[in-house]
Protein backbone atom coordinates (compact mmCIF):
# COMPACT_ATOMS: atom_id res chain seq x y z
CA UNK A 1 0.00 0.00 0.00
CA UNK A 2 1.49 3.52 -0.81
CA UNK A 3 1.24 5.86 1.88
CA UNK A 4 0.11 9.79 1.28
CA UNK A 5 3.43 10.94 2.15
CA UNK A 6 4.87 8.77 -1.00
CA UNK A 7 2.51 10.24 -3.06
CA UNK A 8 3.21 13.99 -1.98
CA UNK A 9 7.06 12.78 -2.49
CA UNK A 10 6.47 11.74 -6.04
CA UNK A 11 4.46 14.91 -6.66
CA UNK A 12 7.38 17.00 -4.97
CA UNK A 13 9.81 15.39 -7.41
CA UNK A 14 7.26 15.56 -10.87
CA UNK A 15 6.88 19.80 -9.86
CA UNK A 16 10.73 19.91 -9.59
CA UNK A 17 11.52 18.49 -12.85
CA UNK A 18 12.68 14.52 -11.92
CA UNK A 19 11.55 11.34 -13.12
CA UNK A 20 8.79 9.16 -10.97
CA UNK A 21 8.53 5.13 -12.05
CA UNK A 22 4.67 4.74 -11.51
CA UNK A 23 2.35 1.22 -11.89
CA UNK A 24 -0.65 1.54 -14.27
CA UNK A 25 -2.99 -0.92 -15.22
CA UNK A 26 -0.91 -1.99 -18.58
CA UNK A 27 2.66 -2.06 -17.57
CA UNK A 28 5.03 0.51 -14.86
CA UNK A 29 5.35 4.07 -16.93
CA UNK A 30 8.43 6.16 -16.38
CA UNK A 31 6.72 9.88 -15.90
CA UNK A 32 8.17 13.25 -15.92
CA UNK A 33 6.28 16.95 -15.92
CA UNK A 34 4.81 16.81 -19.52
CA UNK A 35 4.38 20.54 -19.60
CA UNK A 36 8.32 21.43 -19.04
CA UNK A 37 10.23 20.50 -21.66
CA UNK A 38 13.59 20.03 -19.64
CA UNK A 39 11.99 17.52 -17.68
CA UNK A 40 10.79 15.50 -20.46
CA UNK A 41 14.29 15.43 -21.90
CA UNK A 42 15.40 13.22 -19.11
CA UNK A 43 12.84 10.73 -19.91
CA UNK A 44 14.09 10.31 -23.51
CA UNK A 45 18.28 10.74 -22.46
CA UNK A 46 17.22 7.98 -19.59
CA UNK A 47 15.72 5.65 -22.23
CA UNK A 48 18.33 6.10 -24.68
CA UNK A 49 14.72 6.80 -27.18
CA UNK A 50 15.39 8.93 -30.36
CA UNK A 51 14.16 12.58 -29.79
CA UNK A 52 11.22 12.11 -32.49
CA UNK A 53 9.40 9.40 -31.18
CA UNK A 54 5.97 10.42 -28.98
CA UNK A 55 5.42 9.89 -25.63
CA UNK A 56 2.05 9.72 -24.25
CA UNK A 57 0.60 12.42 -21.72
CA UNK A 58 -1.41 10.95 -18.70
CA UNK A 59 -4.00 12.98 -17.07
CA UNK A 60 -6.39 12.10 -14.26
CA UNK A 61 -9.78 12.57 -15.74
CA UNK A 62 -11.01 13.21 -19.81
CA UNK A 63 -11.97 16.97 -19.20
CA UNK A 64 -8.28 17.27 -19.25
CA UNK A 65 -8.12 16.36 -22.69
CA UNK A 66 -8.86 19.48 -24.00
CA UNK A 67 -5.20 21.21 -22.07
CA UNK A 68 -3.61 19.10 -24.66
CA UNK A 69 -5.88 17.95 -28.15
CA UNK A 70 -8.16 20.74 -29.98
CA UNK A 71 -10.55 19.57 -32.06
CA UNK A 72 -11.66 16.71 -30.39
CA UNK A 73 -13.99 14.32 -32.55
CA UNK A 74 -17.31 13.26 -31.33
CA UNK A 75 -14.98 9.57 -31.49
CA UNK A 76 -12.84 10.58 -29.06
CA UNK A 77 -15.61 11.48 -26.23
CA UNK A 78 -17.18 7.50 -27.47
CA UNK A 79 -14.11 5.82 -27.06
CA UNK A 80 -13.47 8.28 -23.84
CA UNK A 81 -16.32 6.90 -22.36
CA UNK A 82 -16.31 3.40 -23.00
CA UNK A 83 -13.09 2.69 -21.73
CA UNK A 84 -11.62 5.44 -19.78
CA UNK A 85 -9.94 5.47 -17.18
CA UNK A 86 -8.12 2.22 -19.00
CA UNK A 87 -5.95 1.05 -21.10
CA UNK A 88 -6.80 3.05 -24.29
CA UNK A 89 -4.55 5.68 -25.69
CA UNK A 90 -5.67 8.42 -27.90
CA UNK A 91 -3.77 10.22 -30.55
CA UNK A 92 -5.68 13.82 -31.59
CA UNK A 93 -4.81 17.02 -32.78
CA UNK A 94 -2.45 18.58 -30.67
CA UNK A 95 -3.47 21.78 -28.25
CA UNK A 96 -1.38 25.20 -29.31
CA UNK A 97 1.20 25.92 -26.43
CA UNK A 98 1.63 22.12 -26.17
CA UNK A 99 5.48 21.37 -26.05
CA UNK A 100 7.56 19.78 -29.37
CA UNK A 101 9.39 17.39 -27.01
CA UNK A 102 6.48 15.48 -25.71
CA UNK A 103 5.23 15.57 -29.06
CA UNK A 104 8.07 14.73 -30.97
CA UNK A 105 8.00 17.40 -32.79
CA UNK A 106 4.33 16.13 -34.40
CA UNK A 107 1.22 18.09 -34.80
CA UNK A 108 -0.51 15.44 -32.86
CA UNK A 109 -0.79 14.47 -29.36
CA UNK A 110 -1.54 11.03 -27.34
CA UNK A 111 -3.04 10.59 -24.44
CA UNK A 112 -4.38 8.44 -21.70
CA UNK A 113 -6.15 7.99 -18.18
CA UNK A 114 -5.21 5.39 -16.76
CA UNK A 115 -7.05 3.43 -13.96
CA UNK A 116 -4.29 2.15 -11.74
CA UNK A 117 -5.06 3.43 -8.80
CA UNK A 118 -1.95 4.36 -8.04
CA UNK A 119 -1.68 6.51 -11.29
CA UNK A 120 -4.82 8.23 -10.46
CA UNK A 121 -3.32 9.26 -6.93
CA UNK A 122 -0.32 10.37 -8.69
CA UNK A 123 -2.18 12.79 -11.83
CA UNK A 124 -5.24 13.95 -9.22
CA UNK A 125 -2.22 15.07 -6.76
CA UNK A 126 -0.30 16.31 -9.21
CA UNK A 127 -2.96 18.23 -11.43
CA UNK A 128 -1.09 18.29 -14.94
CA UNK A 129 -0.38 15.51 -17.59
CA UNK A 130 2.73 13.23 -16.91
CA UNK A 131 4.73 12.14 -19.87
CA UNK A 132 5.43 8.48 -19.38
CA UNK A 133 6.61 5.70 -22.01
CA UNK A 134 6.69 2.16 -20.70
CA UNK A 135 9.82 2.33 -18.19
CA UNK A 136 12.73 0.14 -20.42
CA UNK A 137 14.87 0.88 -22.52
CA UNK A 138 14.58 1.71 -25.90
CA UNK A 139 13.31 -1.27 -27.50
CA UNK A 140 13.46 -3.31 -24.71
CA UNK A 141 10.79 -5.74 -22.44
CA UNK A 142 8.65 -3.35 -20.77
CA UNK A 143 8.59 -3.23 -17.26
CA UNK A 144 5.58 -4.87 -15.36
CA UNK A 145 6.56 -4.45 -11.64
CA UNK A 146 8.64 -1.73 -9.95
CA UNK A 147 12.05 -4.40 -9.28
CA UNK A 148 12.21 -4.49 -13.18
CA UNK A 149 12.28 -0.54 -13.43
CA UNK A 150 15.28 -0.69 -10.59
CA UNK A 151 16.85 -3.05 -12.56
CA UNK A 152 16.41 -0.90 -15.92
CA UNK A 153 17.22 2.30 -14.19
CA UNK A 154 18.89 2.38 -11.12
CA UNK A 155 20.00 5.83 -9.68
CA UNK A 156 18.70 7.42 -12.98
CA UNK A 157 15.12 7.37 -11.40
CA UNK A 158 14.36 9.98 -8.52
CA UNK A 159 11.34 8.13 -7.48
CA UNK A 160 10.00 4.38 -8.20
CA UNK A 161 6.16 4.09 -6.68
CA UNK A 162 5.91 0.41 -6.33
CA UNK A 163 2.23 -0.50 -7.05
CA UNK A 164 3.16 -4.50 -7.29
CA UNK A 165 2.66 -6.33 -10.23
CA UNK A 166 1.04 -4.48 -13.10
CA UNK A 167 -2.49 -5.97 -13.99
CA UNK A 168 -2.96 -6.95 -17.68
CA UNK A 169 1.17 -6.45 -18.60
CA UNK A 170 0.52 -5.57 -22.46
CA UNK A 171 0.73 -1.75 -22.84
CA UNK A 172 -2.59 0.33 -24.15
CA UNK A 173 -4.18 0.11 -27.35
CA UNK A 174 -3.45 3.16 -28.88
CA UNK A 175 -6.11 4.88 -32.08
CA UNK A 176 -4.79 7.20 -34.21
CA UNK A 177 -8.19 9.58 -34.26
CA UNK A 178 -5.95 12.91 -35.55
CA UNK A 179 -6.79 12.30 -39.45
CA UNK A 180 -9.93 10.72 -41.18
CA UNK A 181 -11.42 7.40 -40.08
CA UNK A 182 -9.86 6.07 -36.72
CA UNK A 183 -7.02 3.70 -37.21
CA UNK A 184 -5.30 1.32 -34.55
CA UNK A 185 -1.68 1.59 -34.12
CA UNK A 186 -0.93 -0.55 -31.74
CA UNK A 187 -3.16 -3.39 -30.64
CA UNK A 188 -3.67 -3.58 -26.52
CA UNK A 189 -6.13 -5.37 -24.35
CA UNK A 190 -9.32 -3.64 -25.62
CA UNK A 191 -9.53 -5.62 -29.30
CA UNK A 192 -10.34 -3.71 -32.11
CA UNK A 193 -13.76 -5.01 -32.07
CA UNK A 194 -14.81 -3.93 -28.81
CA UNK A 195 -13.34 -0.42 -30.10
CA UNK A 196 -15.37 -0.37 -33.22
CA UNK A 197 -18.37 -1.36 -31.47
CA UNK A 198 -17.80 2.13 -28.94
CA UNK A 199 -16.90 4.33 -32.03
CA UNK A 200 -19.67 3.30 -33.75
CA UNK A 201 -17.57 2.61 -37.00
CA UNK A 202 -14.82 0.90 -38.71
CA UNK A 203 -10.96 0.79 -37.73
CA UNK A 204 -8.53 1.56 -40.45
CA UNK A 205 -5.72 -0.64 -40.86
CA UNK A 206 -2.61 1.54 -40.19
CA UNK A 207 -0.72 2.34 -43.18
CA UNK A 208 2.60 3.97 -44.20
CA UNK A 209 0.70 7.44 -43.37
CA UNK A 210 0.71 6.53 -39.79
CA UNK A 211 2.60 8.75 -37.14
CA UNK A 212 5.71 7.44 -36.07
CA UNK A 213 5.08 5.37 -33.24
CA UNK A 214 8.25 3.33 -32.08
CA UNK A 215 5.59 0.73 -30.42
CA UNK A 216 5.19 -0.41 -33.98
CA UNK A 217 8.58 -0.56 -35.27
CA UNK A 218 9.01 -3.98 -36.48
CA UNK A 219 11.72 -4.41 -34.00
CA UNK A 220 10.44 -3.96 -30.54
CA UNK A 221 9.71 -5.40 -26.99
CA UNK A 222 12.64 -7.82 -27.47
CA UNK A 223 15.28 -9.46 -25.08
CA UNK A 224 18.81 -9.61 -25.59
CA UNK A 225 18.64 -13.34 -26.53
CA UNK A 226 16.82 -14.13 -29.67
CA UNK A 227 13.63 -14.99 -29.60
CA UNK A 228 12.31 -17.53 -32.06
CA UNK A 229 7.83 -17.80 -32.38
CA UNK A 230 7.45 -21.17 -33.88
CA UNK A 231 4.87 -23.91 -33.30
CA UNK A 232 4.70 -26.43 -30.93
CA UNK A 233 6.16 -29.17 -32.99
CA UNK A 234 8.54 -27.08 -34.66
CA UNK A 235 9.56 -25.67 -31.00
CA UNK A 236 10.36 -29.04 -29.41
CA UNK A 237 12.09 -30.13 -32.69
CA UNK A 238 14.41 -26.60 -32.59
CA UNK A 239 15.00 -27.31 -29.18
CA UNK A 240 16.04 -30.46 -29.29
CA UNK A 241 18.40 -29.36 -32.14
CA UNK A 242 19.88 -26.59 -30.55
CA UNK A 243 20.95 -28.40 -27.29
CA UNK A 244 22.15 -31.62 -29.84
CA UNK A 245 24.67 -28.36 -30.81
CA UNK A 246 25.73 -27.79 -27.61
CA UNK A 247 23.27 -24.60 -27.47
CA UNK A 248 21.55 -23.54 -24.06
CA UNK A 249 17.87 -23.18 -24.78
CA UNK A 250 15.14 -21.29 -23.10
CA UNK A 251 11.57 -21.39 -24.06
CA UNK A 252 7.98 -20.20 -23.30
CA UNK A 253 5.74 -22.79 -23.87
CA UNK A 254 2.05 -23.80 -22.66
CA UNK A 255 2.32 -26.99 -20.35
CA UNK A 256 1.89 -29.80 -23.18
CA UNK A 257 4.76 -31.64 -24.97
CA UNK A 258 7.31 -30.26 -22.20
CA UNK A 259 11.20 -31.95 -23.22
CA UNK A 260 12.51 -34.00 -20.35
CA UNK A 261 15.82 -32.16 -21.41
CA UNK A 262 17.42 -30.66 -18.11
CA UNK A 263 19.45 -27.95 -20.53
CA UNK A 264 16.24 -26.63 -21.60
CA UNK A 265 14.75 -24.05 -19.22
CA UNK A 266 11.35 -24.48 -19.32
CA UNK A 267 8.45 -21.79 -18.49
CA UNK A 268 4.94 -23.17 -18.93
CA UNK A 269 2.59 -20.36 -19.95
CA UNK A 270 -1.30 -20.07 -19.18
CA UNK A 271 -3.17 -20.90 -21.69
CA UNK A 272 -5.91 -17.88 -21.57
CA UNK A 273 -4.79 -15.19 -22.76
CA UNK A 274 -5.29 -12.72 -20.04
CA UNK A 275 -3.21 -14.46 -17.55
CA UNK A 276 -0.66 -14.97 -20.88
CA UNK A 277 -0.43 -11.57 -21.03
CA UNK A 278 0.07 -10.25 -17.50
CA UNK A 279 3.22 -12.60 -17.37
CA UNK A 280 4.62 -12.56 -20.61
CA UNK A 281 6.94 -9.63 -19.85
CA UNK A 282 8.31 -11.03 -16.39
CA UNK A 283 8.50 -14.61 -18.24
CA UNK A 284 10.59 -12.83 -21.22
CA UNK A 285 13.16 -11.56 -18.47
CA UNK A 286 13.63 -14.31 -16.65
CA UNK A 287 14.27 -16.27 -19.74
CA UNK A 288 16.51 -13.61 -21.40
CA UNK A 289 18.61 -13.93 -17.57
CA UNK A 290 19.68 -18.00 -17.64
CA UNK A 291 22.32 -16.68 -20.36
CA UNK A 292 20.74 -19.23 -22.76
CA UNK A 293 21.45 -18.60 -26.45
CA UNK A 294 17.80 -18.54 -27.91
CA UNK A 295 14.46 -18.35 -26.47
CA UNK A 296 11.62 -20.34 -28.12
CA UNK A 297 8.58 -19.19 -27.70
CA UNK A 298 5.11 -21.63 -29.03
CA UNK A 299 2.74 -19.71 -30.96
CA UNK A 300 -0.25 -18.48 -29.31
CA UNK A 301 -3.73 -19.09 -31.20
CA UNK A 302 -3.85 -16.60 -34.13
CA UNK A 303 -7.53 -14.87 -32.85
CA UNK A 304 -8.56 -11.92 -32.18
CA UNK A 305 -8.29 -11.99 -28.58
CA UNK A 306 -4.50 -13.01 -28.79
CA UNK A 307 -3.76 -10.45 -30.81
CA UNK A 308 -2.03 -7.86 -28.93
CA UNK A 309 0.31 -10.84 -27.44
CA UNK A 310 0.88 -12.06 -31.02
CA UNK A 311 1.93 -8.51 -32.12
CA UNK A 312 4.36 -8.14 -29.09
CA UNK A 313 5.55 -11.61 -29.31
CA UNK A 314 6.27 -10.86 -33.62
CA UNK A 315 7.99 -7.43 -32.77
CA UNK A 316 9.97 -9.47 -30.13
CA UNK A 317 11.09 -11.81 -32.95
CA UNK A 318 11.78 -9.46 -35.67
CA UNK A 319 14.92 -8.68 -34.89
CA UNK A 320 16.82 -12.24 -34.27
CA UNK A 321 18.62 -13.78 -36.19
CA UNK A 322 16.98 -16.94 -38.34
CA UNK A 323 16.48 -20.28 -36.22
CA UNK A 324 19.54 -22.01 -38.20
CA UNK A 325 21.82 -18.77 -37.30
CA UNK A 326 21.94 -18.87 -33.78
O1 LIG B 1 0.15 1.24 -21.70
C1 LIG B 1 0.83 2.17 -22.16
O2 LIG B 1 0.50 2.79 -23.17
C2 LIG B 1 2.12 2.53 -21.42
C3 LIG B 1 1.75 3.07 -20.03
C4 LIG B 1 2.93 3.55 -19.25
O3 LIG B 1 0.81 4.11 -20.19
N1 LIG B 1 2.89 3.46 -22.15
C5 LIG B 1 3.55 3.14 -23.27
O4 LIG B 1 4.31 4.18 -23.78
O5 LIG B 1 3.50 2.04 -23.77
P1 LIG B 1 5.40 3.95 -24.93
O6 LIG B 1 6.06 5.27 -25.10
O7 LIG B 1 6.27 2.81 -24.58
O8 LIG B 1 4.54 3.64 -26.16
C6 LIG B 1 3.68 4.67 -26.64
C7 LIG B 1 3.51 4.56 -28.10
C8 LIG B 1 4.80 4.72 -28.83
O9 LIG B 1 4.84 3.75 -29.85
C9 LIG B 1 4.69 6.13 -29.37
O10 LIG B 1 5.43 6.34 -30.52
C10 LIG B 1 3.23 6.24 -29.63
O11 LIG B 1 2.67 5.63 -28.51
N2 LIG B 1 2.85 7.64 -29.70
C11 LIG B 1 2.98 8.59 -28.78
N3 LIG B 1 2.58 9.78 -29.24
C12 LIG B 1 2.14 9.57 -30.50
C13 LIG B 1 1.62 10.40 -31.52
N4 LIG B 1 1.44 11.69 -31.32
N5 LIG B 1 1.30 9.83 -32.68
C14 LIG B 1 1.47 8.50 -32.87
N6 LIG B 1 1.96 7.67 -31.96
C15 LIG B 1 2.31 8.19 -30.79
MG1 LIG C 1 7.30 1.16 -24.75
Amino acid sequence: MISDSEIEHAVAVLRAGGLVAFPTETVYGLGADAASPDAVRKIYAAIGRPADHPLIVHVADAIQIANWARDIPDVAHKLARAFWPGPLTLVLARARGVNDVVTGGQDTVAVRVPSHPVAQRLLRRFGGGVAAPSANRFGRVSATTAEHVRQEFGLAVDCVLDGGEADLGIESSIVDLSAGAPRLLRPGWITAREIEEAAGRTLAAAGAASPRAPGTLAAHYAPRTPLVVAEGDLLVELAASLTRQGKKVAALAFSAGRPADPRITWIAAASDAASYAHSLYANLRRLDETGCDAILVKRAPPTLEWAAVNDRLARAAAGAAAPDEI
